[in-house]
């Protein structure tokens, strides 16, 4: 543990995107029964993802992050959960099988609802309210008693992500997540999708294998690799007092460093990443894997400084940086910053963030198209192989729902349709099918990868 560190020490500095509670001893007394409350995760879950992380930085493995922008406490059905793990075990098995590697599944879920705003207020015709900062803080309708902040939604949503975590273990570890039910996982309305005929040509050639490996006695019951599957869960470290209260150290064991038991990979959001503030300050103290996410006004001095606070022993796996510049942006901004990682000898899993930077406004709602989301992605993968550096992941705000949030796609979410179903309580999402194609259009760039580099491999000998 970093010296002078303590689960409260980001209580000296000064922060900003911090919710304005009318009711201060309201929010102590939450603040202190949460901390009476079982942790969510483990040390040893975060120790886990952090060796695989590790994996993942030296380009043996492929970080696939995504989930809601928002949880909500309105969207929380068994069907909303289990549709969404549907659709990240299919990008999971594509990713899998087209590149030959195997991905670390990090789930934007259970935990993720503190939102960060661009502005503290909301103005509709002529009447300001505080801004909705996501579920946990307050709610999302135009009513003063709906915006007004209010702590009792810690324990709600403390209690959410808890079911939601048992709900993903179980399915996870249960069977569901069996690589013979690859074919079981498609969604119904996926069933009449041009992403259909190529899902279910590799799900049956996955139950070939799996036949063939029966056959040879490599059974699933014996292997439980085959039969259950780890999933992470992450959300954006930004409602301190929660993360605080759910900073724990096993008692038996008082050398051993503080973990945020909140989530197994906690984030820090663009804009909360200054060195000497809060965010800062609490990430660099738990055990947990960190993400930090790197938009367009971060400098190369800055981002080296901030690496050496958040993992000062260098350790591989530890830091996660999720750029996320927006699909014209990305060559201009991205190559200073992996050049100065990389001449500082910083050990760091790069994932890219095609979401954020690319957000737009049409028929007066925010989307984001999919061609520049598949842009993105590209152009990070291009720096990264002139860099001679590893493109280790994607972090999406996606759904198993079919939405339309976001343009594009093979099957195009048009801009006259955004309307139909805009059901998201903060940014659009993929929806299940474009998830999908993008899962595909992913494998190809690191398949193409793997072949260059063999190729280079070749010719140098
Ligand atoms: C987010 O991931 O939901 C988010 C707000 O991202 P950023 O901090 O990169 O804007
Ligand atoms: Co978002």
């Amino acid at each position: 543990m970093p010296k002078s560190w303590t689960p409260t020490s980001w209580r000296e500095k000064p922060i900003v995107q911090v919710p304005d509670y009318p009711d201060l001893a309201k929010l102590l007394d939450v603040e202190r029964e949460l901390a009476s409350y079982p942790p969510l995760v483990f040390a040893g879950e975060c120790r886990a993802l952090e060796a695989k992380l590790a994996a993942v930085g030296d380009g043996r493995a492929f970080l696939l992050q995504g989930g809601d922008c928002a949880e909500s406490f309105e969207e929380h059905g068994p069907n909303n959960i289990r549709d969404f793990l549907r659709v990240f075990l299919q990008m999971s098995v594509v990713l899998t099988y087209q590149a030959a590697t195997p991905i670390v599944k990090v789930g934007r879920l259970a935990g993720q609802f503190a939102k960060p705003r661009s502005s503290s207020t909301e103005t509709v015709d002529g009447i300001s309210l505080p801004s909705y900062r996501g579920d946990i803080v307050n709610g999302p309708a135009f009513t003063a008693e709906d915006r007004t902040p209010d702590p009792v939604r810690m324990l709600k949503a403390y209690r959410q992500s808890a079911a939601t975590l048992n709900f993903t273990r179980a399915l996870m570890g249960g069977g569901y997540a069996s690589l013979g039910n690859a074919h079981k996982w498609m969604l119904d309305f996926l069933k009449v999708s041009p992403q259909w005929k190529p899902y279910a040509d590799l799900a049956e050639r996955i139950e070939r294998a799996m036949e063939f490996m029966r056959a040879c006695g490599v059974d699933p019951e014996h292997h439980p690799e085959l039969k259950a599957t780890d999933m992470f869960t992450s959300h954006e470290a930004l409602l301190l007092g929660y993360e605080e209260a759910l900073t724990r150290r096993d008692s038996t064991q008082p050398d051993e460093p503080y973990v945020a038991t909140s989530g197994h990979m906690i984030w820090i959001g663009d804009r909360t990443r200054q060195p000497d503030h809060a965010h800062v300050e609490f990430c660099r103290g738990v055990l947990n894997p960190i993400g930090l996410k790197c938009g367009p006004s971060l400098q190369p001095d800055e981002l080296v400084r901030l690496v050496g606070a958040l993992n000062p022993d260098n350790r591989k796996g530890k830091l996660t940086l999720i750029a996320r510049f927006g699909a014209e942006k990305v060559e201009k901004h991205l190559p200073a910053l992996v050049e100065a990682v990389t001449r500082e000898g910083l050990n760091v899993v790069w994932s890219c963030d095609p979401m954020h930077g690319n957000t737009v406004t049409m028929n007066a709602r925010k989307t984001r198209p999919f061609d520049l989301i598949r842009r993105e992605i590209q152009s990070f993968f291009d720096v990264h192989q002139s860099a001679g550096t590893i493109p280790g992941g994607i972090h999406l705000e996606m759904t198993g729902k079919n939405v339309t949030e976001c343009t594009g796609g093979l099957v195009p979410v048009t801009a006259d349709a955004l309307g139909d179903r805009y059901d998201t309580a903060c940014d659009p999402r993929l929806n299940a099918e474009q998830a999908l194609e993008l899962a595909f259009l992913v494998a190809d760039m690191l398949r193409k990868r793997r072949v260059a580099a063999e190729a280079a491999r070749v010719a140098a000998e």
